[in-house]
């Protein structure tokens, strides 16, 4: 997968180091923006499309940061001036939505030669879609990949500039550019990369040959950046990376991940901290301590799994067996009681067995899994998996995919049975888009609760009954004992 589509830009003196330059290309965007408004005599508008996990929407917030400051206004549809897509490449329909999408707004740029189409993301990591786009997708106006987001404003001026079309994807991440404006979607909570890439290759997954290898950013300038969120008002943080459990090991003066959660506790203002995603081959005691200590750290554990065959697990280079798994998960219990646990698993895996799905099930059952994603395998070229044998029929995964359903939520409505008529602690969220009269929040497991109260709760963490557990969520009242 060697990747790299090489671009130079016409414009000279600008400054070379970063992130200076990308600000001297945002204010040289704001003034072709500007003179199309007063052309036009509108506003210009942007779309973000986006796909996949916390990473992308993080790196969205920082895309729409960028073009906010240019100067485009951010609206919901995608008949917009620019319009993004920033995908995901994981499974391969995330890919099939996204060129189904294309096909249709390729109207919306007939009626508007303004338009500005751009895509990004772990997709245009992959040679073969950038190919494609480039030549099946010749609307496409800019493409660049997961290393080189920070570069929006440079892209996308060389293609107002120019009119030509801009493609610049790297290959691998040439240092971690910080400083640029993002802009969050709920003002309270904001995501926070702590590391990029993945060094794990499970054989199923191309996360690493998308996202590059893993790069841990140094633990002040994390500090600071939650220092900074702290003061503008955020009460929760989410500490992205693809396997946080092997955060800071490759720095030059190492540091755990149990270590830096210590130091983000210790941010005023900073009242709840969560994290994404756990391998459970790196997950260690002294994360566990922590869990079992901290007021801040959420009570929730995403742990993928992917099978409960050791005999897959082998095959998909996870490097734990469904024993040392269920101890890990024992011991988590054991330390934490109200830890709501959660996972990913994946059917239909090469070589899979009914015994295999019936182990699978099995785990579901003994871990008692509060919520699980299923997949369904998909194939992704380049990774092991894609070249071994016994490739399991459509037919008999769907039946499969079925079987694990029903448990997973048979055993996570019991779960949540379990804290009807307790009460939680519930960060309100926002208004209940359905009932406009009820708040959304979530509980510190994760858990999303609904709840009559004054829209001037939203920001804050509150005592509510949870009065009647629905499946995935709660419908709770104000608890009067604040
Ligand atoms: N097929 C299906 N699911 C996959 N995942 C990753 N790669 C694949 C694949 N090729 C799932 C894993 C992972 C989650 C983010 O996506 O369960 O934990
Ligand atoms: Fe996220 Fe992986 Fe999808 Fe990229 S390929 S968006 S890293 S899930």
């Amino acid at each position: 997968m060697n990747n790299h589509f090489e671009w130079t830009n016409t414009v000279e003196n600008a400054p070379a180091t970063e992130p200076e330059r990308q600000r001297y290309f945002m204010v040289k965007c704001r003034e072709l923006i500007e003179q199309k408004k007063q052309e036009l005599g509108r506003d210009l508008t942007f779309n973000p499309q986006t796909f996949g996990c916390q990473m992308n929407f993080k790196d969205s917030e920082k895309l729409n940061g960028i073009l906010e400051e240019i100067g485009y206004v951010k609206v919901d549809s995608e008949n917009a001036d620019f319009v993004y897509y920033n995908t995901c490449t994981v499974r391969e329909n995330a890919n099939i939505r996204v060129y189904g999408r294309l096909g249709s707004i390729k109207n919306y740029k007939k009626k508007n030669p303004e338009m500005i189409i751009a895509m990004c993301g772990c997709m245009m990591q992959e040679a073969e879609e950038v190919e494609k786009v480039k030549n099946t997708f010749r609307f496409v106006d800019v493409v660049f990949g997961t290393h080189n987001i920070y570069k929006l404003a440079e892209l996308l001026y060389e293609c107002l500039s120019t009119k030509h079309r801009v493609f610049d994807v790297w290959e691998k991440a040439e240092g971690i550019i910080e400083d640029l404006p993002s802009d969050r979607k709920i003002s309270f909570k904001a995501g926070v990369n702590i590391m990029y890439g993945c060094n794990n290759f499970c054989s199923y997954c191309i996360v690493p040959y998308v996202r590059g290898r893993e790069r841990s950013r140094k633990p002040e300038d994390i500090i600071t950046e939650i220092e900074k969120l702290a003061k503008e008002g955020v009460v929760e943080v989410m500490l992205l990376g693809q396997n946080v459990n092997s955060y800071g090991k490759n720095l030059e003066e190492p540091v755990t991940f149990a270590q830096l959660l210590r130091m983000v506790e210790k941010i005023e203002g900073i009242e709840r901290i969560r994290f994404m995603t756990s391998h459970p081959k790196d997950l260690s005691d002294e994360l566990i301590e922590v869990l079992a200590e901290s007021k801040k750290v959420c009570r929730h554990l995403h742990l993928p799994v992917q099978s409960g065959s050791t005999k897959l697990l082998k095959a998909m280079n996870r490097r734990y067996t469904k024993e040392g798994y269920l101890e890990l998960v024992a011991k988590l219990r054991k330390a934490v009681p109200d830890l709501s646990l959660t996972t990913d698993i994946i059917v239909g895996f090469p070589g899979e067995t009914e015994e295999d799905l019936q182990e699978t099930i099995d785990i579901v059952r003994q871990a008692r899994y509060d919520s699980a994603f299923t997949f369904i395998y998909s194939k992704r070229s380049g990774t092991p998996a894609a070249e071994m044998e016994n490739q399991i029929p459509e037919d008999v995964v769907h039946d499969r995919f079925d079987r694990l359903l029903k448990v997973v939520n048979e055993i996570a409505k019991e779960q949540n049975k379990k804290l009807e008529g307790t009460t939680g602690l519930v960060l309100a969220e926002a208004i209940d888009e359905k009932d406009p009269s009820m708040i959304t929040g979530r509980l510190s497991n994760n858990n999303v609760v609904h709840f009559k109260a004054d829209p001037s709760v939203i920001g804050k963490i509150v005592p509510v009954v949870l009065e009647e557990a629905k499946g995935f969520y709660f419908i709770g009242r104000l608890s009067e004992d604040v």
